[in-house]
């Protein structure tokens, strides 16, 4: 079924099959439509930060920005859904073109730059959804507030999300927004963090409930840069981490049309670069805290290597658009 969506929907634009799938499933999550898209799913529950998952195969941040989908991507076995990123105000986003599949190597490069409607319209969204699994709620900043406020944007998200959100993600590795991947390094880093993690403290006691926070890292950090993230993550006691987002590299695809486009790239050919970065991380980590690994996951045993480099869960996004939803039980019914 979905290789004849898909047929389809790769003859048009990227971002306009992005928004007509969503739209769709959307729209009849709740009518038997979603026969289309419902599928059973091995049950293996795994329990990681504290939370019981129903499996460790969850849906990537970024494809879900507006968690107007939550109870299709349920329907379809996913063990956990990531929506997000938000940001406090709603914001455009880059000027489209801005979303490129790469096919010959099972490729996205992306600069969509934080598109959304706002984390009160999240909030709303995932209120009215029917969902009661795992759902992480993923951060961000707005392009337009400045470096030196940025910190607010994150606090503002998070009191906002806190009530309705199993974890949260810090989004400090998007390409696209500038200025935002400086947050990885030195007295940013420490401050954010420190700053975040005693508003954490705070909502606990008001929400009588500890919601974990995991920081979303970049595939593009150095062994150094790495080490003194795992430092700093250990030494604030992150609940865990998010290995990686998009990368800026683009030898794995020189030469193919649209290689040469701004933005981060994503998909098989993220693969190597983003698991070796999981593996760095398992050591320097040792079991402080777990790794929740996202990379050119397109199948079993990529799944399977991510785990065997330390990783608790796994997300999907890429391979999810290449492979439809057939991928989650794939994967989960054979771990
Ligand atoms: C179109 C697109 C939009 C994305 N938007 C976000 C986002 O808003 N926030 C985020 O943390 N990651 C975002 N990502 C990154 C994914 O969550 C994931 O980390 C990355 O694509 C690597 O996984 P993959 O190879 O399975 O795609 C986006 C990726 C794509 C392709």
């Amino acid at each position: 079924m979905y290789g004849l969506a898909k047929a389809w929907l790769f003859r048009k634009d990227a971002e306009q099959a992005h928004d007509i799938t969503l739209n769709l499933l959307k729209r009849y999550a709740h009518t038997p439509l979603a026969m289309f898209w419902r599928q059973k799913v091995a049950a293996k529950p795994t329990k990681v930060m504290g939370i019981e998952f129903p499996n460790p195969v969850g849906l990537a941040a970024g494809l879900d920005k507006n968690a107007e989908c939550i109870d299709a991507f349920s329907q379809m076995g996913f063990g956990f859904i990531e929506v997000g990123t938000v940001t406090p105000r709603p914001q455009d986003g880059n000027p489209k073109p801005r979303l490129f599949r790469l096919p010959e190597k099972h490729a996205i490069i992306n600069r969509m730059g934080f598109n959304n409607q706002g984390v009160d319209y999240l909030v709303e969204q995932v209120k009215q959804a029917q969902f009661s699994g795992v759902l992480g709620i993923n951060i961000g900043k707005n392009k337009d507030t400045p470096e030196e406020q940025a910190v607010d944007d994150y606090v503002f998200c998070m009191r906002k999300v806190y009530a309705f959100a199993s974890y949260i993600t810090v989004n400090i590795s998007s390409p696209n927004t500038p200025g935002l991947r400086s947050f990885q390094h030195g007295e940013a880093l420490d401050k954010l963090l420190s700053t975040l993690k005693k508003e954490q403290a705070a909502l606990t006691t008001k929400h009588g409930r500890y919601v974990p926070l995991a920081v979303k890292i970049a595939p593009d950090l150095s062994d150094r840069e790495l080490q003194a993230m795992a430092t700093a993550l250990m030494k604030h006691q992150l609940d865990a981490v998010i290995a990686t987002n998009t990368t800026l590299s683009r030898e794995a695809v020189a030469g193919l049309p649209y290689a040469n486009e701004a933005g981060g790239l994503s998909g098989a050919v993220l693969f190597d670069a983003s698991t070796v970065i999981v593996r760095k991380l398992s050591g320097l980590l040792n079991g402080a805290m777990p790794i929740i690994a996202v990379g050119g996951v397109d199948s079993y045993s990529a799944a399977k290597a991510k785990m065997a480099a330390g990783a608790s869960l796994v997300q999907l996004y890429s391979g999810f658009i290449y492979h439809g939803p057939k991928l989650i039980p794939d994967i989960v019914n054979r771990l």
